[in-house]
């Protein structure tokens, strides 16, 4: 997307959207109630993005339209006076770990110029993720666990055995372990939230290598969109295994079924993307109260390969709270 378009003010503004997001789920952390920590999100999120001059559209958000009541697939969000732009969001990536008072839970959002994401039903996604560095197209989904991460070593100068593979606990993951663990590589299991899993692959401080498994497809074009902002290379494809999937698929738009889908052919110009932390993780702190709301928040535009954190004290909680 152009410079004029995806300016650097709207950069910041999708600040506040993830803030706001992570502020109000921050109140439901540890307290059991996942919908609820949800709902405030989504609530938090869908106010704030009301308010930016954007003619946007959610192509990745809670769900399809009958089934989401708000932030679903194809709803008109912003002002509806500035660019027309692609919207995909998580308003909780980890809804679960919220409610469990777990770490790693963020709000995240992506924006991109019309037509540019990926418009993906919300079904599960194969991935495959490395950070920036590497020889272009070294990781292949059409290639075994072991030939991967053996190439991996290679293009990183270190042994198999100090490759460390994250993937997302899930008894769907057994073989996949297995093979990893079999060539050497150490396994780190997360319990949820593989957006984080995957940018975690850019941040040499997390230890994680390559990501690896099966997640939501809504939580891959939101990785993926981060990747183009930051670097690294992605691979993905739909898990489309039964004849409903299939058709919701093709409703979006979806003609080849078994594509492997590059980074580029998930997020094909440039991207914002935006995280907040609603609890402390390894790539972002949570939410912390303490005279005032203090939020800590990374913001990435492709277009500059800018990557901003920020930290921010909001004084006024009763005022920021109120969303004025
Ligand atoms: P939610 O926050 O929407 O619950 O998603 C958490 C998550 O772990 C994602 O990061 C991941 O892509 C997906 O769920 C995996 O799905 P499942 O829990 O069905 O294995």
């Amino acid at each position: 997307m152009s410079d004029e378009i995806l300016d650097r003010v709207l950069t910041l503004e999708l600040v506040r959207v993830t803030e706001r997001a992570a502020v109000a789920a921050s109140y439901l952390v540890g307290r059991g109630n996942e919908k609820d920590a949800d709902q405030a999100a989504v609530d938090a999120m869908r106010k704030e993005l009301n308010q930016l001059d954007i003619d946007g559209e959610v192509v990745i958000g809670e769900g399809e339209r009958d089934e989401a009541p708000m932030l679903f697939i194809g709803e008109k969000v912003g002002s509806g006076k500035g660019p027309k732009v692609d919207i995909a969001l998580d308003p909780l990536e980890g809804t679960t770990l919220t409610a469990k008072g777990q770490a790693d839970a963020l709000t995240t959002i992506a924006m991109a110029e019309k037509g540019s994401l990926l418009n993906a039903p919300d079904v599960y996604m194969q991935k495959i993720a490395i950070g920036p560095g590497c020889p272009d197209n070294l990781i292949s989904l059409e290639e075994d666990p072991e030939k991967n991460v053996t190439e991996l070593s290679k293009a990183l100068n270190k042994p198999v055995e100090q490759i460390t593979v994250c993937v997302l606990d899930r008894p769907r993951h057994d073989n996949l372990i297995e093979s990893l663990r079999s060539v050497g590589a150490k396994v780190r299991l997360i319990q949820d939230g593989d957006i984080a899993g995957v940018i975690h692959t850019t941040e040499k401080s997390t230890g994680i290598d390559m990501y690896m498994g099966i997640g939501g497809a809504p939580e891959g074009v939101l990785a993926a969109a981060a990747l183009r902002c930051i670097g690294g290379q992605m691979q993905t494809k739909l898990v489309l295994e039964d004849q409903e999937k299939k058709d919701r698929a093709a409703r979006l738009g979806i003609t080849d079924l078994d594509k492997i889908y590059d980074l580029d052919d998930m997020v094909t110009g440039d991207a914002l993307f935006a995280a907040t932390g609603v609890t402390n993780g390894s790539i972002l702190s949570g939410i912390e109260i303490n005279s005032g709301i203090w939020t800590h928040t990374i913001v990435m535009r492709s277009s500059s390969k800018t990557i901003r954190w920020i930290t921010a004290h909001h004084q006024n909680i009763d005022k920021f709270n109120s969303q004025d």
